[in-house]
């Protein structure tokens, strides 16, 4: 008898986690990467939002945010600053709402900030977005977590959050 005992809790959990997931798809609409918008990445900068002069932080709103990411092996292309060096720190404020948008250029790579719920898998003809709050200051390391080749450790930026 015990064994029905389990086959019932088993059944149950099983009808609640259906339940869980149902809930999560149709109710409040998350379905997985279905808002990822598709690109060439071949041609990423035929795209607004990847465009040179694009790439980067801008400020959209007051305290609102988007920052434009090119990745590729083995960088994250955050555009260039005004000496017209790349640039590797996205520096925002505290309290900020911050629009992540990132695209890749060949292999599937992955952007991560530690310390923060930002983490996203970029695929190539893909558009990965995920907007944050950037509730505590800090700095916070953005790393790739999909290995992409012999560079991979190599692949990192920083979020300053002053
Ligand atoms: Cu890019 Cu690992």
């Amino acid at each position: 008898k015990y064994e029905k005992i389990w086959l019932v809790f088993g059944l149950a959990s099983l009808a609640l986690f259906l339940l869980i997931i149902g809930f999560a798809a149709f109710w409040k609409g998350t379905h997985p990467q279905s808002h990822i918008e598709t690109i060439d990445p071949q041609n990423v900068e035929a795209h607004e939002s990847f465009k040179p002069e694009n790439l980067g932080l801008q400020e959209v709103a007051d305290g609102k945010y988007i920052v434009n990411i090119v990745a590729s092996a083995f960088n994250y292309d955050i555009g260039n600053d005004e000496n017209d060096k790349p640039v590797k720190t996205i520096r925002v404020p505290k309290g900020s709402t911050v629009l992540f948008q990132v695209t890749t250029k060949d292999v599937v790579h992955g952007f991560q900030v530690a310390g923060t719920n930002v983490n996203m898998m970029v695929e190539p003809g893909h558009i990965s977005r995920l907007e944050t709050v950037m509730k505590n200051a800090g700095e916070f390391t953005v790393v790739c977590n999909e290995y992409c080749g012999v560079g991979h450790h190599q692949m990192f930026a920083t979020v300053e959050v002053y």
